[in-house]
């Protein structure tokens, strides 16, 4: 699909889709529950999909509401998942895998085998296997830490975790592995990573704590979850925050989006690089049960280069690709550092991002870790190619948009993988 640029600016509003992390966690919740779970504003897309069939496949009933997005799920119970003929897919999605594996190894007896496509099947699972390993569960890998994984349910024991990564889904599939133990597990990350799972637990009434990098969840036998409304995701809207900034001429109004702190690191980032971003974000280091919404109000205006340290990466994590596309456009030279787990991403994003935008024309090199990009004040354009990675197919379209050539994107379709109707609604404001 081809992407020209925006030669008559870009203008109005948009709802962006619903969040995809919190999708996630609204249906594996709901599925955990013993009581009927209202969820409003699901995100229907393909990673999401996988997840509502994945807790149907295991008991979960989905009672459906007129509109599509919302549905009444009745749970199975916290030790109640069902077994199941053959693997279950869960597609493209990492988040569902690693969820669904703390709650499966923590059920009292059953099998079960988790698979997904190509690229699940070269991400890392051995960073939820050790640890669930390590609270006594048993699991089959290959090579030990590739999918498919066959989880064996048994009891399990609680465990104070130190995990080398920030990773939400590693921290996530051990807190839920751990609320179904006798003594409950405390996680500890490097950083900070996104806390959807600790704030929905606690709406849930699971007995939850933080202090810094460190969260402790108690033993519980049931979740009390009534109700998810689920708000626009950040990731979604941002290519529309990044194709404002680049558009000469560009206002655009993104609303309801989550603003939860743990994911607006590329806001912070862009406003250091010049941006100016109306919406009220949620403060640094809060923790509440629910998640807070804002419009985000963003106009084209001049970029300068930044540096990203380890500590910022996990809230920006998947928004790093568009920081490297603003890195082009910005004076001076734009830095990416402690980043290594982009390598580890629906596709290797180090190497993806990199080998995309120099074949458009950027001035950017790969480290070990992260990025470097030189600001050129623009981009040529040219072809990029997906590789199958939804985050990549916006970038090379929004990279269109913004470039003096065009952009052609090779595999668009993989964006429907967390945004289906991306390409529609950038078109909607193109045309305004
Ligand atoms: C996610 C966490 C992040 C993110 C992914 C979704 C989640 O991964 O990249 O898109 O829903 O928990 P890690 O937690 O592995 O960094």
């Amino acid at each position: 699909m081809r992407f020209d640029p925006a030669d008559r600016g870009l203008s109005g509003s948009l709802r962006v889709p619903a969040d995809k992390s919190i999708s996630h966690r609204a249906a594996l919740f709901g599925a955990m529950s013993s009581g009927a779970v209202r969820v409003r504003n699901y995100l229907h897309a393909a990673d999401t999909d996988s997840t509502l069939a994945a807790v149907q496949r295991l008991g979960a009933r989905v009672e459906q509401s007129a509109a599509p997005s919302e549905f009444t799920l009745h749970g199975v119970g916290l030790h109640g998942a069902r077994e199941v003929d053959g693997p279950i897919d869960v597609g493209n999605a990492g988040t569902l895998m690693r969820l669904l594996s703390g709650w499966l190894a923590a059920q009292p007896a059953g099998s079960w085998t988790l698979d997904g496509d190509d690229s699940i099947r070269s991400r890392p699972m051995g960073r939820v296997v050790e640890p669930l390993r390590q609270m006594g569960a048993q699991i089959a890998a290959r090579e030990e830490r590739f999918a498919p994984l066959t989880i064996h349910g048994g009891a399990l024991h609680g465990i104070a975790y130190d995990s080398p990564v920030a990773s939400a889904q590693v921290k996530s599939c051990v807190l839920i592995a751990g609320m179904a133990t006798p003594e409950g597990a405390s996680v500890t990350e490097p950083h900070v990573s996104r806390d959807h799972t600790e704030r929905m637990l606690a709406g849930a009434g699971v007995p939850m704590e933080r202090d810094g990098a460190r969260v402790t969840v108690s033993s519980v036998d049931a979740l009390e979850l009534d109700a998810v409304d689920v708000p626009g995701d950040l990731s979604s809207a941002a290519f529309f925050v990044a194709a404002a900034l680049l558009v000469p001429g560009a206002r655009v109004v993104l609303r309801d989006v989550n603003v939860n702190w743990t994911r607006t690191g590329f806001l912070r980032i862009a406003e250091r690089m010049g941006a100016r971003i109306g919406g009220e974000l949620e403060p640094l280091g809060a923790f509440t049960p629910g998640e807070p919404l804002s419009d985000l109000e963003i106009a084209h205006g001049p970029l300068r280069g930044t540096t990203v340290e380890a500590e910022e990466v996990p809230h920006a994590i998947d928004e790093l690709p568009l920081v490297a596309l603003l890195g082009s456009f910005a004076e001076g030279e734009t830095i990416v550092r402690g980043a290594g787990e982009l390598k580890v991403k629906e596709s290797d994003r180090i190497a993806t991002v990199v080998d995309g935008l120099s074949g458009l024309g950027a001035e950017i090199e790969a480290t070990d870790d992260g990025f470097v990009v030189q600001g050129t004040g623009g981009l040529r354009g040219g072809r990029i190619a997906s590789h199958g990675d939804h985050r990549l197919a916006m970038l090379g379209a929004v990279a269109g948009l913004a470039s003096h050539e065009g952009v052609e994107v090779e595999g668009m379709e993989a964006a429907a993988v967390s945004y289906p109707g991306f390409a529609d609604d950038l078109a909607a404001l193109l045309a305004r």
